[in-house]
């Protein structure tokens, strides 16, 4: 696997669209078989990462909670916005495809991807941006509140927590989610109530920015950014 060079996403805001972010995963998991290529490619249509993009400061230190192939940090690398970036996860599948994937694009210095079994293995910090997109769905009920604490601890001081999952206000879109996960991983997950999420990290001492709800496609998504206040 050769570096790309010309494998770009325009740094201007406008240019962070869903159907330049799937150009670009496409030519940059070009290592990943072509039916998983494809298919997290089209991501970005239903995962508004060009919604939480604009979120992520200059220059900032990231830590991405559950990461998966790695696309948030390559998205975040590729558009320059971010110091260093790590990704953590409990597939070491997908995080050799997020390490290719980080190569090349030439950023395998700025990102680091980690496995974890146990969420204290993640590096402590503290981050300019901690990130959660689509994980906590997948732990169970009773560690959920840990782990949300677990990923506020490691927000600095003025620092943001990116919090993003499905939506629970519409039985369709929630069910088309649910649907999707048993398809992918087998497990009929239980949705997350975002009024808990808010709870938990305002008694971790994070305090909410702002919140959207952004349907894609039969989906739906639920927008949380959390700020740990200046001491
Ligand atoms: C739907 S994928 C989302 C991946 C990535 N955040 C993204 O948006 O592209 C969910 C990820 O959470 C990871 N995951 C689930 N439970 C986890 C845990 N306890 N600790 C770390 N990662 C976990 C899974 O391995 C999977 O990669």
């Amino acid at each position: 696997m050769n570096r790309d060079s010309s494998i770009r996403i325009a740094p201007s805001p406008s240019a962070i669209q869903p159907a330049a972010l799937r150009q670009f995963l496409y030519d940059t998991y070009a290592d990943t078989p072509k039916l998983l290529r494809v298919l997290g490619s089209l991501r970005p249509y239903v995962c508004p990462f060009d919604r939480l993009l604009p979120f992520v400061p200059a220059g900032a230190s990231v830590i991405d909670f559950g990461c998966g192939h790695g696309a948030l940090l390559v998205m975040m690398g590729a558009i320059s916005r971010i110091s260093k970036g790590i990704g953590c996860d409990i597939a070491v599948p997908a995080l050799a495809a997020a390490r290719a994937a980080a190569r090349r694009l030439g950023l395998e210095d700025a990102l680091t991807f980690l496995p974890v079994h146990a969420i204290d293995e993640v590096p402590q910090g503290p981050f300019d941006v901690v990130s959660m997109v689509d994980v906590l769905h997948h732990v169970p009920l009773a560690e959920r509140e840990a782990f949300i604490s677990c990923a506020a601890a490691r927000v600095a001081p003025g620092g943001v927590f990116i919090f993003k999952d499905m939506t629970t206000r519409s039985r369709a879109r929630q069910f088309a989610h649910q649907l999707d996960d048993w398809m992918f991983t087998r497990e009929w997950v239980v949705p997350v109530e975002c009024e808990e999420v808010e709870r938990w990290a305002s008694a971790a001492g994070l305090e909410l920015q702002y919140a959207e709800y952004i349907p894609r496609l039969i989906y739906g998504n639920e927008l949380r950014i959390f700020q740990r206040p200046l001491e």
